[in-house]
């Protein structure tokens, strides 16, 4: 069986790609929008460099099985839009998301299909028991991602993040593996 760190994973709309050093012009021309350092730890201004830095460690986390970082490709053109994410915490079976599209892709359900299959992916290839995301209080579109994708609001985490220049909230979701398989057997 193919191990983890290598599966190309096939959603409805795009087909997630293990990132590679391949997808770094992509990922400089779409990360270097301030609507994406806004809502993430994406630093801005952005430069080819900072894409290289991005990719590499993302290859050294896959490497040692400790996250896997997935370039997002629209079936239907071929398209690179965005990057998606899934950060492990072995010890208790658990794992964060994270994620930008790009600006031109928003709105087209792009992040929520992404996001279905790799709580698949968590829940059938790594045997996780829980996958969590948090989005900013100012990112309502993120958290309706999350909930359309079937992870819960869990409540605000006050202060939880420095972020640019100072102390920010975030409004943290979760599936548990038992709710994903209820959502599952619902759904047959
Ligand atoms: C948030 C983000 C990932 C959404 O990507 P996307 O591919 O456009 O998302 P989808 O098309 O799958 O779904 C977006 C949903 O949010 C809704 N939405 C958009 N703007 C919204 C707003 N201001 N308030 C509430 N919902 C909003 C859309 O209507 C859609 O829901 P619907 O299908 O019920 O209509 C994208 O905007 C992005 O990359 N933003 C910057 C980086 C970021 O926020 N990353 C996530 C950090 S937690």
């Amino acid at each position: 069986m193919t191990p983890p760190r290598e599966r190309i994973l096939e959603a409805e709309l795009l087909r997630l790609r293990p990132l590679a050093l391949e997808h770094s012009g992509e990922v400089l021309r779409y990360a270097a929008a301030k609507a994406i350092a806004d809502n993430t730890f994406v630093p801005h201004p952005y430069s080819a460099e900072d894409a290289a830095e991005f990719i590499s460690k993302t290859l050294s986390a896959r490497a040692e099985d400790e996250g896997y970082t997935f370039a997002l490709i629209a079936r239907a053109s071929g398209a690179f839009v965005g990057c998606m994410g899934i950060h492990l915490n072995p010890a208790h079976r658990r794992a964060e998301v994270g994620y930008w599209i790009g600006v031109p892709f928003w709105g087209r359900g792009y992040a929520t299909d992404a996001l279905r299959r790799l709580l698949r992916f968590g829940f059938e290839a790594l045997a996780l028991n829980r996958i969590e995301a948090g989005h900013f209080p100012q990112n309502p579109a993120s958290g309706r991602v999350m909930r359309k994708a079937g992870m819960r609001a869990e409540g605000l985490r006050r202060g939880y993040v420095w972020h640019r220049d100072g102390f920010k909230d975030v409004e943290y979701y979760a599936i548990l593996r038992a709710e994903w398989e209820a959502e599952r057997v619902a759904n047959m």
